[in-house]
């Protein structure tokens, strides 16, 4: 259990609470846990570079789920209409929404999509993996992109902190994925010897570009993966987006 008493249901020995406890205490949790990510991290770095990439030379709306403080608004290109949800958003704002997606369906106004993204997300959100890829799969817009990240947890030295609810191998996430989308690319956010995204700025500046993955290497050193992933069939615009996804 962490400091803030909650831990999810799935984690034996621990009592199981009410759906109403539960949901108090998951966004008891979030409110001080997310303010972790209020400044860009590396990651966050990385796929803005990777978004801005994919929205280059149009009008875009992007959906951001699991946006926490929203850090990523601010880097990005202002061609991109940045919207997004969370179960703890700290400053309420029209392009904000407050959602406990583990309860309430992933959806903004009936809106469809050109981008969406799930960073860090997907790792917290117990049995609902499926039901969420169905629902970005429902909002995004024709020739849409859908960019999400997950965590290595076959690393050389996983770590696997308590709020973590939702743990798979690699290939079990990326099977998961390819049922709702069709999947364009993936690779590692970085490689690290130690489980954490690289603090040295050499090592930081050297992989933000770098999108690549290595047989065997990557394995067991790629701190997360992201994956981007289309929807199925979307013809015309999906072609003009590929001409310009990051290679
Ligand atoms: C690890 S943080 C990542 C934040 C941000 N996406 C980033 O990469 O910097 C996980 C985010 O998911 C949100 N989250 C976790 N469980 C959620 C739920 N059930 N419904 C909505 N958001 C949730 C948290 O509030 C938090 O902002």
């Amino acid at each position: 259990m962490n400091s803030c008493g909650w831990s999810p249901n799935v984690q034996p020995g621990v009592r199981l609470m009410a759906e109403g406890e539960q949901k108090a205490a998951r966004e008891k949790f979030w409110r001080k846990a997310n303010l972790h990510y209020s400044k860009p991290h590396y990651r966050l770095e990385k796929s803005a570079v990777i978004i801005n990439r994919l929205a280059r030379g149009r009008d875009c709306t992007l959906l951001d789920v699991g946006c926490g403080p929203a850090a990523l608004r601010y880097l990005l290109t202002p061609n991109i209409e940045y919207h997004g949800i969370d179960i703890a958003i700290q400053k309420p704002a029209p392009d904000l929404r407050q959602i406990d997606l583990i309860e309430s369906p992933i959806e903004f106004g009936g809106q469809q999509f050109d981008l969406v993204v799930a960073q860090g997300f997907f790792e917290y959100i117990e049995d609902a993996q499926e039901q969420k890829l169905a629902e970005i799969q429902a909002i995004l817009g024709p020739g849409g992109r859908f960019l999400v990240s997950y965590v290595n947890f076959g690393h050389r030295k996983p770590d696997i902190p308590a709020p973590y609810s939702n743990v798979q191998p690699m290939g079990a996430f990326r099977r998961s994925l390819e049922r709702y989308f069709t999947l364009e690319r993936s690779f590692a956010t970085s490689h690290n010897w130690r489980h954490n995204e690289p603090g040295r700025r050499f090592l930081r500046a050297s992989q933000l570009h770098l999108n690549v993955s290595i047989p065997v290497i990557s394995s067991v050193l790629a701190v997360e993966y992201f994956f981007i992933c289309s929807g199925r069939g979307s013809g015309a615009r999906r072609r003009r987006f590929l001409a310009v996804a990051p290679r």
